[in-house]
């Protein structure tokens, strides 16, 4: 089973988006996947017709493994499991500080469905915090959208900073991408030239263009491939995934 975290430190990036079209992708492919929609406000969960949790999240939920799996729904496609978001997950972060080893609680509980599934894809919310060390811990692999804005860049370096110093993780988890790309916009590419220049390992080639076609993931309450595979943001999450199993292969995980 590998861990991968759909991760930013800034808000509105596309990590839903990519969370809810990755775990699509892998199960399309065959891999039996769990999406876990780590962020209250339920986003990835919604895309895939669920309902967030009403159980309350005690101290032991994330130590239960029974209860853990308990709380995993099946989705409307084969291969894809969701774990709702719970609305006391915002009091996640407090749970967690408040417990001994609480930066390793959430691969433990991880672990304890490691035989049924392939592939676990966290969406997370956007903060950097006890959660955060917890989700840097547990996974194998964090896939970072990044809209090339000037203010990216600072944040890029701050959460490639934080990795280093506080998490105590591998800057080789991080596999970025650029999202909501605006080719017309000179700001746009010359950021990403700039950013691919500074770190030339981090960034993977696909780029996701600004499209009305994520947006409309809203309506559908569906993954992009399901409703409009021939189009560009479509065939750009397929790279995304494609370059991101690359990564996987060649980092022997
Ligand atoms: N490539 C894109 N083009 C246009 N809109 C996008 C794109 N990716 C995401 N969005 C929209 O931007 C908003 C934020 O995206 P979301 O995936 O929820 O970000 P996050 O999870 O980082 O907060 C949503 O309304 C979503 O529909
Ligand atoms: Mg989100």
């Amino acid at each position: 089973m590998k861990i991968i975290a759909c991760y930013s430190n800034k808000g509105g990036v596309g990590k839903t988006a990519t969370a809810v079209n990755l775990a699509y992708a892998f199960a399309k492919a065959g891999a039996r996947v769990l999406l876990c929609d780590l962020d209250p406000q339920g986003a990835s969960g919604f895309y895939f017709r669920m309902k967030p949790s009403k159980r309350l999240l005690d101290e032991a939920f994330f130590k239960d493994v029974e209860r853990f799996a308990k709380a995993i729904r099946g989705s409307d496609f084969d291969n894809l499991d969701i774990l709702p978001a719970n609305l006391t997950f915002r009091d996640f972060d407090i749970y967690l500080s408040r417990m001994k080893h609480g930066n390793a609680r959430l691969g433990k509980s991880l672990k304890g469905v490691a035989s049924d599934y392939d592939i676990v894809l966290l969406d997370c919310p956007p903060n950097i915090s006890m959660l955060a060390e917890n989700v840097f811990q547990a996974a194998d692999h964090i896939i970072v959208p990044v809209i090339p804005t000037t203010l990216s860049e600072r944040t890029f370096e701050q959460l490639l900073d934080f990795i280093d110093e506080q998490a105590k993780s591998d800057r080789k988890k991080i596999v970025a991408f650029f999202s909501m790309v605006q080719k017309q916009k000179t700001l746009h590419v010359e950021t990403m030239a700039r950013m691919r220049d500074t770190y030339p390992e981090r960034f993977i080639s696909a780029e996701v263009p600004f499209s009305t076609d994520i947006e409309r993931m809203g309506t559908h309450r569906a993954p992009v491939a399901t409703f409009a595979a021939a189009r560009p943001s479509a065939k750009a999450y397929d790279d995304v995934y494609r370059e991101l199993r690359e990564h996987m292969d060649k980092e022997g995980k």
